[in-house]
């Protein structure tokens, strides 16, 4: 099993991206990022998930309530006032460790080999373990991320939330050296879960489904307000599903950098596909041969097309799996 660290800020997605984590990854620990909501309430949430999941074993650890350089953004309009409305989950019993997420990141990555991070939020808590010890970048393995976009953004035009919230964090990553995975917005939003998905869930009517159930009703009556989509995406589960099963996502390598100053553009994750033929690069870059390179060497693999049914048979599998 590959060893990882969650980062994240659950969230609705986020709790999926944790059920497929926990069940077919080594997860090391958990750690939060204020991001979809306050740091204390994701951290509550995240202890409420692994409860549910019945992985107490599992540790969490606390990291930033915000990004350094510029106040919180939080996105209560989807993920609800709690950052995790819709079920009714009682207060955790378990606790969050007392350790800090940059600490636990920076001690497990120099102390254990290939560990591979996964970030579902703000890459806020990524890029101080990379500023507090830089060695970590030739000791992790790769970074699979939610986050960015080959093409069009969410929150605004350009950019997609988890860059918007902390684009200097974003682009102290891109820039580090570690190999990254991106599921942008162009690959998540081929993941749309709709009724048809809910009912399944709760056929299938173990306690995680159930509460999966619940979730998506929740995420679906939210994006359908406030982003006038079909369905909910769930975003965060497809930087999992990509270790999980490879075989679920088509990429392209390239170089993708992060836009810091745009009036209009700030947060955009700018990514060079000029040695990819073909013309929409959510759909058929993948499929085209490559030309060489034109300007920088890649720092990153982009994903562009998901295996949508065989998502759903994964997330499917993983939810009758559990109790
Ligand atoms: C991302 O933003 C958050 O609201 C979701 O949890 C996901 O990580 C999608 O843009
Ligand atoms: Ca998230």
């Amino acid at each position: 099993m590959k060893k990882v660290i969650l980062d994240c800020d659950p969230g609705h997605d986020d709790a999926f991206a944790m059920m497929l984590a926990v069940q077919h990854l080594d997860v090391l620990g958990i750690t939060t990022i204020g991001g979809n909501c306050t740091l204390e309430n994701v951290t509550k949430n995240a202890l409420k998930v692994l409860e549910v999941l019945g992985r107490t074993d599992i540790p969490v650890f606390a990291g930033h309530s915000c990004p350094t350089t510029v106040p919180l953004v939080t996105a209560p309009q989807f993920h609800g006032e709690t950052g995790l409305d819709g079920p009714v989950l009682p207060e955790p019993v378990t606790k969050a460790q007392d350790k800090h997420a940059v600490d636990f990141i920076v001690e497990t990555v120099m102390n254990t080999e290939d560990v591979t991070l996964i970030a579902t939020g703000p890459l806020t808590n990524i890029a101080a373990a990379i500023n507090r010890e830089p060695g970590i970048v030739d000791r992790v393995k790769e970074l699979s991320i939610m986050g960015g976009s080959v093409t069009y953004g969410n929150w605004t035009p350009a950019a997609e939330f988890n860059i918007y919230v902390d684009p200097e964090a974003a682009y102290r990553v891109f820039n580090s050296g570690i190999h990254v995975k991106m599921s942008g917005i162009n690959l998540t939003r081929q993941c749309c879960l709709t009724a048809e998905h809910v009912a399944k869930f709760r056929e299938i009517g173990t306690k995680a489904a159930n509460f999966a159930a619940d979730l998506t009703e929740f995420f679906i009556d939210t994006t359908v307000k406030s982003a006038s989509l079909s369905g909910a995406n769930m975003h965060d589960a497809c930087a999992v599903a990509w270790l999980v099963d490879p075989s679920l996502i088509k990429a392209a390598d390239m170089h993708i950098d992060v836009e810091l100053k745009g009036e209009l553009t700030r947060g955009m994750t700018v990514c060079d596909y000029r040695h990819l033929r073909g013309t929409d690069p959510a759909v058929d870059l993948c499929r085209e041969p490559q030309m060489d390179y034109r300007g920088e060497q890649p720092n990153a693999e982009a994903a562009l097309e998901l295996d949508f049914p065989g998502f759903m048979e994964l997330l499917y599998r993983t939810l009758e799996h559990y109790n």
